[in-house]
């Protein structure tokens, strides 16, 4: 045991110099272009963990300009521009030289975003997984930290108000028919919603975080760490964490939670090369949100997939289950 301790401890330490290294940004600069097709090219951070570009859209000839795992065989995407409108083969993301920032179609239509980003210096894909476009004083002008597809990253924030939306299906990227929220009385709240108005129905799941008492004792932030937690940070600067278990390292693992097109909120690890026993998982601990069951499914190729179910709520005459999955 105390082997392992002073093993991991001296691992950790070997590691640290190269995580600081690897730190730094290799800038996009201005001019630089990335063309939808089979073979795109794209822009990797650092470490080449993370990857920024196109991706194409099942078997079809459209194209998402997003963010993805570089380093997994299965590319799964964290952040993505434009779900609701496709680029077709042959559409462009570029900086261009007077520093704008767009994706354009093969007839130069503007596909997004709206509007054009602009005096921008420079891009870089970081190490985070995050996405930056810098003004020439290096302050951030737009990043995907702060533009909310359906995934939240370890070190990612969500502040009062934003929220995360789910895609319609597994493979189509439009928006779907749920939300997550860290709403202004400081809880987390998953809803389904109605399209296309947005209206919010009644939420499914709803984090204890607020306090009517005391505004104190109430969420101000929800963060996603570097462990892997997710906790919500209240404005006494006291924590209250909702993945309830130790999990797994992180620089073993990575993480990414999803509020997945079936309206379930789910935190997925996976194993970096060479760090792969799904073990530390099985101890997780009964209680992840209120009063859950616990589903334990062996999958394929040594995953581990856990499942925790919070109360049953009604929501429009049907049962909606909001839980965290565990997949390793
Ligand atoms: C990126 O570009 C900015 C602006 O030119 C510069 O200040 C910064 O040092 C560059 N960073 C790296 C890592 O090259
Ligand atoms: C996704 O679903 C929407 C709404 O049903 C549909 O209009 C769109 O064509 C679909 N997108 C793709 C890429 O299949
Ligand atoms: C909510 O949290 C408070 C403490 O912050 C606790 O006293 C209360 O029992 C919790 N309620 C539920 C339903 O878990
Ligand atoms: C992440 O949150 C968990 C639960 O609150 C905590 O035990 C852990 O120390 C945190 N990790 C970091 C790096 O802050
Ligand atoms: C986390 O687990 C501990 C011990 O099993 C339990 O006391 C606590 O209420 C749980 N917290 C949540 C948020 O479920």
């Amino acid at each position: 045991m105390a082997f392992s301790v002073l093993h991991l401890l001296a691992l950790y330490l070997i590691v640290q110099p190269f995580c600081v290294h690897a730190a730094q940004t290799a800038n996009i600069s201005l001019g630089l272009s990335l063309t939808a097709s089979d073979n795109s090219l794209s822009w990797q951070s650092p470490s080449g963990e993370f990857a920024f570009g196109f991706r194409r859209i099942g078997d079809q000839d459209l194209f998402l300009l997003a963010i993805w795992f570089d380093k997994i065989p299965e590319k799964t995407l964290v952040w993505y521009a434009n779900g609701d409108n496709p680029a077709p083969k042959g559409s462009k993301v570029e900086l261009t030289k007077d520093g704008n920032f767009r994706l354009t179609g093969p007839r130069k239509e503007e596909i997004w975003p709206q509007p054009v980003i602009s005096g921008v210096a420079y891009a870089a894909m970081l190490d985070s997984g995050n996405f930056v476009l810098a003004n020439q004083n290096s302050a951030p002008l737009w990043q995907s930290f702060k533009d909310h597809t359906d995934t939240i990253l370890p070190t990612q924030v969500l502040e009062i108000g934003e929220k995360l939306s789910s895609r319609k299906t597994a493979s189509n990227y439009s928006k779907g028919k749920f939300q997550l929220q860290f709403k202004p009385a400081g809880t987390l709240e998953l809803y389904p919603i109605a399209l296309p108005t947005e209206f919010e129905y009644k939420a499914y799941y709803k984090s204890n975080t607020s306090d009517a008492a005391d505004k104190l004792n109430s969420g101000y932030q929800l963060v996603f760490n570097e462990s892997g937690h997710i906790n919500v940070v209240l404005r006494n600067g006291n924590i209250v964490t909702l993945t309830n278990k130790t999990v797994s390292p992180s620089r073993d693992y990575y993480y990414r939670a999803t509020l997945d097109f079936d309206g379930l909120f789910t935190l997925y690890g996976y194993p970096k090369k060479g760090a792969g026993h799904p073990g530390p998982l099985c101890g997780l601990s009964q209680k992840t949100f209120a009063s859950p069951s616990i589903q334990l499914e062996r999958r394929a190729a040594g995953h581990v997939d856990i499942t925790v179910t919070a109360d049953l709520m009604q929501t429009q005459g049907q049962f909606v289950n909001a839980f965290l999955a565990f997949l390793l």
